[in-house]
């Protein structure tokens, strides 16, 4: 089975961490999170991984010279110009010759899935498309999904269940979602949904495909109760890490040995990679520290991620969700709270000037 795995987007939501490094680049704990994602296709079968790539496809290449990433054989599918969700999984899928059933993910979710039982499910009902739901609280920044599960009718189905899709709405205003399910980013597709997707433009999956899939009856969903976050964010990237560590999801160790830290200062549920230091009389409470980036003595990261290189100076004080760019510097005695620097908009940044 191969796997086309969606790398290509730019990001916007996690920027300035994002400015010269994918998403899926991005530590989380260890590894980069792509090497998470690959890591769980390998338990499920899956002998092939395509990265779909679009920004800094170089980022990947230059990061897995040999072709393989995570011990899994990658080919690698760069888009001349962005296409979308359904776009990139067509590019890549005839770049890649996929012509059997395949599986699509969103590259940004961390997940504990049970794939295999996705794709029995898939091969039993004979269905062209078979997606992945899982239950959030607040559906609106998601795809959402009402199934036809079988089960009493105005109950949400529950884990386990699966049937015909009979409505996929994509990121709906909090009133209108039709559930609490939603499109957990993880697909098993018939190769046939290639010819359906229109060449030479940008076409959505969630918006286009899965709609029309829907209308004709022909799109299947399971729900499931697997550990799922899509790191998409900067609070849930800054939770996927705190998962890996805390023993939510696994107890992996979170500071490098290669990190310094001072022996009066405080670090708590934290990350800290090679070369990171936290100086005298600092705190670091849950945050994570990239490569190389400095917590000068006295100051205090609070949830809040500091990129390669970045450095907060004396007695300032980085605190709710803050995101601090490679090789970026919080001044000493700075009060930074919720604060992206540099805070360039991504819209200049796409087009060039950022
Ligand atoms: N190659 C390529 N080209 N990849 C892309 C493109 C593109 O033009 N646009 C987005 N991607 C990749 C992103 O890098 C990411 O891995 C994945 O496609 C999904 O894009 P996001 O930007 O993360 O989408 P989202 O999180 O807002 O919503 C999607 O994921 C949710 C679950 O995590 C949708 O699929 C929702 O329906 C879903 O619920
Ligand atoms: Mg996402």
């Amino acid at each position: 089975m191969q796997a086309v795995v969606l790398v290509g987007g730019l990001g916007t939501r996690l920027y300035p961490l994002t400015a010269d490094t994918p998403k899926q680049m991005l530590p989380v704990v260890d590894r980069p999170m792509i090497e998470h994602v690959v890591a769980h296709l390998a338990g499920h079968g899956v002998t092939r991984v395509v990265l779909s790539l679009g920004f800094r496809p170089e980022a990947f290449i230059d990061a897995y010279p040999d072709g393989t990433c995570a011990g899994m054989p990658i080919h690698y599918a760069v888009e001349p110009e962005p296409l979308d969700t359904a776009g990139a999984v067509r590019f890549a899928a005839i770049d890649a010759g996929i012509m059997e059933t395949f599986l699509v993910l969103n590259g940004d979710v961390l997940t504990d899935l049970d794939v295999s039982a996705m794709v029995d499910d898939h091969r039993a009902a004979g269905a062209t498309g078979t997606i992945a739901l899982t239950q959030v609280d607040d559906p609106s920044r998601y795809g959402v999904v009402d199934l036809a599960s079988g089960q009493e009718p105005d109950r949400e189905p529950s884990a386990g269940a699966s049937g015909l899709v009979r409505d996929f709405v994509e990121k709906p205003s909090p009133d209108e979602a039709p559930s609490r399910w939603v499109n957990a980013g993880t697909y098993v597709l018939e190769p046939s949904i290639l010819d359906r997707i229109e060449v030479g433009r940008r076409v959505s999956i969630e918006r286009e495909v899965f709609p029309a899939l829907v209308a004709e009856g022909s799109l299947r969903a399971l729900c499931s109760a697997s550990y799922w976050l899509d790191t998409g964010t900067p609070e849930t990237y800054l939770r996927a890490q705190f998962d890996l560590i805390d023993g939510t999801r696994a107890r992996m160790a979170p500071v490098s040995s290669a990190a310094m830290v001072a022996a009066d200062a405080e670090v708590d549920r934290s990350v800290l990679l090679p070369g990171a230091s936290v100086a005298s009389g600092a705190r670091v409470c849950d945050a994570v520290l990239m490569e190389g980036a400095a917590v000068e003595a006295g100051a205090t990261v609070r949830n809040s991620v500091l990129g390669p290189g970045a450095r907060v100076g004396e007695r300032a004080v980085v605190t709710g969700l803050s995101m601090i760019g490679r090789a970026a510097v919080a001044p000493a005695d700075a009060k930074l709270n919720g604060t992206r620097l540099p805070n360039v908009p991504p819209d200049e940044r796409s087009s060039g000037k950022g």
